[in-house]
C-alpha cells in the first residue's frame, strides 16, 4: 500500500485580519480562525490521500494569543497520522510582526478528516511514515488522541482506549 510522509501533505495559508473578521474590541473572531484553520487542515488531509475529505472531529484548538485587526496570520498544517480512512492534521498557528517580519505562535489545533467516496462512505488512506523527530512524536501522540476523541464521542468503550490509559499508569 502506498505510503506518504507529512511533508507531502504540508500546507501553508497566509491572510489578512480584516475589520468584518474581528469581535468589539478588535481581535480576531475565533470562529474566523476556526474556519481558516478547517480550510488549511483539509487541504493538508486532501494532499495527503488525493480524494474528497470531510472534517469528522476538531479534537484540540487553543486560543492562547490575541490576534489583533490587520494581523498577518499563517497557517501551518499537514498530516501527522492516518488511520484506515481517517487522518490527523496538526496545525501550528504564527502571527507576523509587521516591522520586524518576525514569526510568533499564536495558537495551535488539531482536526481530524475522514476520506469519502462520491457517496460520502469511508474509504482507505495511504499509510505515513513520519521523519523529524517532531513529526515522530505528533505521529506517536495522535493514537491516544484519537482515542479520547473517540471516547469522547461515544464511539469507543473507555475499557478500550489501551494507550490513553496507559497514560495514566
Ligand atoms: C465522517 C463520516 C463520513 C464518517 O462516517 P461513519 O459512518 O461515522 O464512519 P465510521 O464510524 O467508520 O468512521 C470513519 C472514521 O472516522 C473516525 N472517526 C469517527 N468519529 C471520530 C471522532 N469523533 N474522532 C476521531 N475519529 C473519528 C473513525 O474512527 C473511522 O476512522 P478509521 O477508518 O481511520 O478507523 C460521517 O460521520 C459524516 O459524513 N459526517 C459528517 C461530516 C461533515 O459533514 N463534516 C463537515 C462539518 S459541517
Amino acid at each position: 500500500m502506498t505510503s506518504r510522509t507529512p511533508s507531502e501533505s504540508y500546507t501553508v495559508v497566509t491572510d489578512l485580519v480584516l475589520p468584518s473578521e474581528t469581535n468589539p474590541v478588535g481581535n480576531m473572531f475565533g470562529g474566523e480562525l476556526l474556519a481558516r484553520m478547517d480550510r488549511a487542515a483539509s487541504i493538508a488531509a486532501r494532499r495527503h490521500c488525493r480524494r474528497i475529505v470531510t472534517t469528522v472531529s476538531v479534537n484540540h484548538v487553543a486560543f492562547s494569543k490575541m490576534i489583533p485587526l490587520g494581523s498577518v496570520v499563517t497557517i501551518e498544517a499537514k498530516v501527522s497520522r492516518a488511520f484506515k480512512s481517517s487522518m490527523e492534521v496538526v496545525m501550528d498557528i504564527w502571527i507576523e510582526d509587521r516591522e520586524s517580519g518576525m514569526r510568533n505562535k499564536s495558537n495551535e489545533g488539531i482536526y481530524t478528516f475522514v476520506a469519502v467516496d462520491e457517496s460520502g462512505q469511508p474509504v482507505p488512506v495511504p499509510l505515513i511514515t513520519p521523519e523529524s523527530d517532531l513529526e515522530k512524536e505528533r505521529f506517536k501522540a495522535a493514537l491516544r488522541r484519537r482515542q479520547l476523541s473517540l471516547v469522547i464521542a461515544g464511539k469507543m468503550k473507555p475499557a478500550e482506549a489501551t494507550e490513553l490509559i496507559a497514560l495514566f499508569k
